[in-house]
């Protein structure tokens, strides 16, 4: 009975579905037909146009395209084998990188921390001048017999246009790219910066020490080497200085991040480790700071390494300096030595009358470097040297 009901229904329906299938299948037939119609024709057109680019493109340059060519791969033999090391290892101090460009390269550092080859750590020498090295024969002395364990860098002003020194000299070829740099100036910081950044370069390189054109090495190359390779710290000077030549340079617009405890004061002759260096080249968040704030008499110079070392790398700085100067006369200028001043006994005084830690030992060597040295004073070190800083 209920299909009986069911199925006059079912057959209306069917009735009334026939026409409308009809309909359906004619416009999906004229669908079709009109795509087929549209994909002949764009093909067509599309065939033209490239054709007619073909065309315009051969009419402007009458050679045929180029074609992509590998030039063909040198032969590495055993003599021209490129290994690692020789990849690594900068050919020439000289480039034209921007700071920007030349920073972020230094920033790279391997995460691999065994080498795969043998690393003799060196010691970079980084001499941050005006003119020329007065002192230079003293130090081509004190470089004499240890190639290989120290890389020499210098970036003295960009007017400078003195003589380069002999090719035998350590000094030869070793100038860095320069820019201007004004005394107490924010640009004598993005000159240590850039200092550190192309001895980054280096990864030979991992001790660090900046040296102005009159400083003096007090000790011989072993022994410096030695202390430095085994340091366990960094010298960074870093003091806190109430009054208007400390404390009183800090600029309240520097808070975040650099609160007025956090401010210190210090020399701006450091030595530091790679890893610090590293950080230091790094720093986008101290740096501009300095930058925008610390202008005039602020003297960042003076504050932005000790700053920026006791806020972040404290625990690893001994917060003195290894490069001995004489503030004992005042004024805004350290004690500048001349030839009479020179004697055996001043030097043995500066090498050993001092007291200070060492890897958390008490010792008297101190200092390994001193400064203000005139270069009239260069003959009498020279006759000294050998005696009091026992340089072979
Ligand atoms: C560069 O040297 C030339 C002579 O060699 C001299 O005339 C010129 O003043 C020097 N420039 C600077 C900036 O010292
Ligand atoms: C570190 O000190 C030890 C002991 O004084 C010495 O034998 C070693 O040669 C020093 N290391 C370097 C790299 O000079
Ligand atoms: C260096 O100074 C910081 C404060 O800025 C201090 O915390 C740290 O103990 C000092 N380190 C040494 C070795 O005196
Ligand atoms: C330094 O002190 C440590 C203990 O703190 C000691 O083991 C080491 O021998 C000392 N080094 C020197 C050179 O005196
Ligand atoms: C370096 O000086 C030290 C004393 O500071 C001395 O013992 C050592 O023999 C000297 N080294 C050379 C290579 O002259």
């Amino acid at each position: 009975m209920k299909n009986q009901y069911q199925n006059p229904l079912g057959s209306l329906v069917k009735l009334f579905n026939a026409p409308t299938q009809l309909v359906n299948f004619l416009s999906y037939m004229l669908f079709f037909a009109c795509g087929l119609t549209c994909g002949i024709i764009l093909t067509f057109h599309v065939k033209r146009i490239s054709f007619n680019l073909q065309v315009s493109s051969s009419s402007l340059s009458p050679t045929p395209p180029p074609q992509l060519s590998i030039p063909p791969m040198p032969e590495l033999s055993k003599a021209n084998r490129v290994g690692l090391k020789e990849f690594l290892k900068p050919t020439n101090v000289m480039h034209d990188m921007e700071d920007e460009e030349l920073l972020w390269r230094a920033s790279v550092t391997p995460k691999i921390l065994e080498f795969p080859f043998d690393r003799v750590p060196k010691v970079a020498f980084m001499f941050l001048t005006k003119n020329s090295i007065p002192l230079a024969p003293l130090w081509e002395k004190f470089f004499q017999g240890h190639q290989g364990l120290y890389s020499i860098y210098v970036h003295s002003d960009p007017s400078f246009n003195g003589t380069e020194p002999d090719e035998s000299s350590p000094f030869y070829g070793r100038t860095i790219p320069s820019k201007e740099v004004g005394w107490g100036n924010v640009n004598m910081i993005e000159a240590e910066r850039r200092l550190l950044a192309n001895a980054l370069l280096d990864f030979s390189n991992q001790r660090f020490v900046l040296l102005s054109e009159s400083c003096i090495p007090l000790f011989n190359f072993s022994t410096i080497y030695s202390y430095l390779m085994n340091s366990t710290q960094n010298f960074v000077q870093a003091y806190d200085l109430p009054g208007p030549v400390g404390q009183g340079r800090y600029n309240r617009k520097m808070y975040p991040p650099i609160a007025i405890q956090q401010w210190r004061k210090g020399g701006q002759w450091f030595e530091m480790d790679r890893d610090l260096a590293l950080e230091v080249v790094s720093d986008k968040k101290y740096f501009p700071v300095f930058q925008r704030q610390c202008t005039g008499s602020c003297y960042a110079d003076e504050h932005y390494l000790p700053t920026f070392v006791s806020i972040n790398f404290w625990e690893r700085n001994s917060n003195r300096s290894v490069t001995w100067v004489d503030w004992s006369k005042g004024g805004p200028h350290p004690n500048k030595f001349i030839r009479t001043d020179v004697t055996e006994a001043f030097l043995e005084k500066l090498r050993s009358d001092n007291k200070c830690e060492y890897n958390g030992n008490s010792t008297s060597t101190c200092y390994l470097f001193a400064r203000k040295f005139l270069p009239n004073a260069l003959d009498r070190l020279l006759r000294f040297a050998p005696k009091v800083m026992h340089f072979n």
